[in-house]
């Protein structure tokens, strides 16, 4: 039921390009910006210390996986050293107590009643909205795992903006409105351009030396990727293969997801380069099934109502119709219709 696509000629696809450029170079923050983040983590650590003597903050999501936008949320994670994550409703509760006291923060609101407990704020000087979550230790590790993604090409970043950019237009980026997280869109943009022929990236999670994959546990799961990027040409016979551009691609992507990728049967999976079905992971209720790469147990699509899912679906429907449909020439915009 899908319309047909014309032929793409070289103009459409430097129009294409030049789209997903400019998401890139619109949205991405500068170094100033980075280091604002830095700051502000600096100084919630120096505050938060003084009723919490060990404890320690990291920046994680798109603060570090470089998929970063301007105005993202500062994700972040608290440790108590010497501690382990016992009580954690209760640090929360109090947490948001002394954070109350910040004169540089307003709207502190702990929700201790989602799968992972958190207390939200908003940094005033900058509005930059936060949250401080506990113990959120995969979370650390998946991040470094986007982030080494991202460093691998080029286009692995920009895609990864496009994607943010137009599930945010076509509002489906919002998984406390129960659409998907920006997260669950960075998994299918790098499960795409895994099983691209020839790939983009490889499966990280496969590349060890030796027969036996390396065991680093944390929370029960294997953290273990490869992240000597310097060494990859070598050990990934792949590595440049793929010169498709960024504009190919994205319409690749939204053909791909509207095209091939068969939902009722397979799981976008980035941790094995051998496809995975829903049938495997008992997971077959679902339409929409996202596994995270390390904590295997999590659907991303899990929350998704059957009605979301079809919203979803059509965005990407239409997306391949419009990025997919070359325009002569950009209709005249009136005055009137400017403001
Ligand atoms: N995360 C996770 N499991 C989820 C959702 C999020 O582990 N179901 C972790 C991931 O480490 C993710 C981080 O929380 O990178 C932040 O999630 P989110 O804010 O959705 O993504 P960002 O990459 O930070 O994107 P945005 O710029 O929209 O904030
Ligand atoms: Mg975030």
């Amino acid at each position: 039921q899908l319309d047909p696509l014309p032929p793409i000629t070289p103009e459409f696809v430097s129009v294409l390009n030049k789209v997903c450029e400019q998401c890139y170079t619109d949205f991405a923050p500068d170094e100033l910006e980075v280091s604002v983040r830095e700051h502000i983590l600096q100084d919630l650590e120096t505050f938060v210390r003084r009723q919490f003597a060990g404890a320690r903050l990291q920046l994680f999501g798109s603060s570090k996986n470089g998929f970063g936008f301007r105005q993202s949320d500062l994700d972040i994670c608290m440790v108590l050293e010497g501690q382990d994550d016992g009580a954690c409703i209760h640090i929360i509760e109090s947490l948001a107590r002394q954070l109350k006291k910040h004169p540089g923060l307003k709207n502190i609101l702990p929700i201790t009643t989602a799968k992972v407990p958190i207390v939200k704020f908003v940094h005033v000087r900058t509005s930059l909205e936060g949250d401080i979550s506990l113990y959120n230790t995969l979370a650390l590790h998946n991040t470094h795992l986007l982030a080494s993604y991202a460093a691998i090409d080029r286009r692995v970043k920009i895609l990864c903006y496009v994607m943010k950019v137009f599930a945010k237009m076509c509002d489906i980026g919002d998984a406390s409105r129960g659409s998907l997280s920006s997260y669950a869109y960075t998994l299918m943009v790098l499960f795409f351009l895994q099983q691209r022929n020839p790939p983009i990236i490889p499966v990280l999670q496969e590349i060890y030396d030796g027969k036996k994959k390396p065991e680093v546990l944390v929370d029960g799961w294997n953290v273990y990727f490869f992240d000597d990027l310097k060494t990859l040409p070598s050990r990934w016979p792949e590595f440049g293969k793929n010169t498709e551009t960024v504009g190919e691609l994205w319409l690749g992507l939204l053909r791909f997801y509207t095209e091939d990728f068969d939902f009722r049967e397979h799981v976008v999976c980035i941790r094995q380069q051998c496809r995975l079905t829903t049938f495997n992971k008992q997971w077959t209720s679902k339409y929409i099934v996202i596994e995270d790469p390390f904590d295997l147990n999590h659907n991303l699509g899990a929350g998704l109502s059957r009605k979301m899912t079809n919203f979803i679906m059509k965005a990407f429907i239409n997306g391949r119709t419009v990025f997919g449909t070359p325009i002569k020439a950009f209709p005249p915009i009136y005055p009137s219709q400017m403001e």
